[in-house]
């Protein structure tokens, strides 16, 4: 069909494996190191924190993991995700590129985390563990962690920023919906939190600040473990669903992208689409462009400096090497929580370092403008985190037109924009502002970066 909308796969096709994108480096992924020692961290330091298959996944350099049958029972309720060509945003530029999106805002949470949820809750499960802690900044990840927990019979906390707590009542309700307890942070339940609130009894909180707390509840009680719905190994991997069907989709479409795009946060939606092109490349396949955008606000991977960080606030997490605007930054209140994070998984960071991916940061008004007229055209509000692909997808599209060029651009749809709502209002009554980032700030976090031996 020559003017066809969308690709679907039937649900035999959902993957089999997760992709391993170690497996094809041309060089290793530098060691996670031990916050305390600074030597290498062995499984036997994650385990207070991870049941003990997931920390295999963190460190194994298998090129494919099977996915076991429970948690491809359950990807069949939203996944394969459709592919979509999005010939009325293509009409309304002019251009003569071909935009395709991969939308996993069609999970159940509306967005991608649920693909790492699902796997996460299950190994949990089958580790005999009924607790678990979480951070969750758009409420995003929290949710998918809650709807994971039901279906397995978890419990499942999550610490959510302040200001998501705030301003998206409705994204708690969600979890609550699914059974989850949602509390604010940074809180008073942990003793990470009660220090950060006699700095600033009135902090906005930040995604290090409720690691930390998820953190510290799962390492002082053996019943709970933590789960992190980005910037991990295991995390990228879980991912990968998105862009093998993404590859099986373009055979059937007889395409195949030139620019493949995903937002930034901790990185796990772009690895998601990105990763499984990108191992097609290193194995001998033809090359992509593949760009990493992230917000202006928060410019992780164009801003950061690429070194070894802890992963949360309070120092709880292991050190890793990673694109970052230090560990004690604290970015300005966006939009797109969910990309308000001050580093980037070592996966992501060790790829732009390699030069195999672009990045790019755009402010928020700028995004929303994109957001509103892909929902204008192709009926999908988007999340505030995902019009970033949005906008660099169009720009791309744009450039194609001023070149002549009909190159083939795809991007993931990282989640709709159902609970994020409040913020489109804000854009339409032009009260959203393009916050920068404080030069001074940055400077300060950078400079307190943890010394590590070269
Ligand atoms: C819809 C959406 N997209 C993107 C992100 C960013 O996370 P990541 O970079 O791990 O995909 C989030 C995080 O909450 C999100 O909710």
């Amino acid at each position: 069909m020559s003017n066809q909308l969308k690709y679907v796969l039937d649900e035999t096709q959902i993957p089999k494996f997760w992709y391993n994108l170690t497996a094809d480096l041309p060089v290793p992924l530098p060691l996670v190191l031990h916050p305390g020692t600074k030597q290498p961290a062995g499984p036997a330091d994650l385990e207070p924190l991870f049941p003990m298959a997931l920390i295999e996944q963190e460190v194994t350099s298998e090129r494919e993991i099977e996915i076991p049958e429970p948690i491809r029972d359950v990807y069949r309720m939203w996944r394969p995700s459709p592919l979509y060509r999005a010939r009325r945003l293509e009409q309304a530029l002019g251009t003569p590129a071909k935009i395709y999106y991969k939308n996993e805002g069609v999970s159940p949470a509306g967005s991608h985390k649920p693909n790492t949820a699902v796997p996460q809750a299950w190994y949990n499960k089958e580790a005999g563990i009924q607790r678990l802690s979480t951070e969750t900044g758009a409420g995003q990840w929290g949710a998918s962690l809650a709807f994971a927990g039901a279906l397995f019979g978890i419990d499942v906390t999550v610490f959510q920023v302040r200001v998501s707590y705030d301003q998206k009542p409705y994204r708690r309700a969600l979890m609550e919906t699914y059974g989850a307890r949602c509390i604010a942070s940074p809180s008073d339940q942990t003793d990470s939190g009660r220090a950060m609130l006699a700095l600033n009894p009135t902090s906005p909180g930040s995604l290090g600040m409720a690691i930390s707390e998820a953190v510290e509840i799962a390492a002082k009680d053996p019943a709970v473990k933590y789960a992190l719905g980005s910037v991990l190994n295991h995390v990228m991997l879980h991912q990968t669903v998105i862009g093998q069907e993404a590859i099986k989709q373009f055979e059937m479409a007889g395409d195949d992208p030139d620019v493949v795009i995903g937002c930034t946060g901790g990185g796990s939606n772009f690895a998601g689409i990105a990763f499984p092109f990108l191992g097609l490349q290193l194995r001998g396949g033809r090359k992509r462009r593949i760009i990493a955008v992230e917000p202006a606000s928060c410019p992780t991977l164009t801003r950061g400096t690429y070194a070894y960080d802890f992963g949360d606030t309070a120092h709880l997490t292991p050190l890793m090497k990673m694109h970052t605007l230090g560990s004690t930054f604290m970015p300005p209140a966006t939009h797109s929580g969910g990309l308000r994070y001050h580093g980037m998984a070592p996966m992501v960071s060790h790829v732009h370092e390699l030069g195999l991916i672009e990045a790019r940061a755009y402010h928020q008004k700028a995004c929303f403008d994109a957001g509103v007229q892909f929902a204008r055209c192709e009926g999908i509000v988007p999340a505030p985190e995902s019009t970033h692909a949005v906008r660099c997808a169009i720009d791309e599209a744009l450039r194609c037109k001023a070149e002549g060029k009909a190159e083939t651009i795809l991007f993931n749809l990282s989640g709709h924009g159902h609970f994020d709502m409040g913020a489109y209002i804000n854009y339409f009554e032009g009260r959203m502002i393009d916050q920068n980032y404080d030069e001074g700030a940055l400077a300060t976090a950078l400079s307190e970066l943890p010394a590590v031996a070269a």
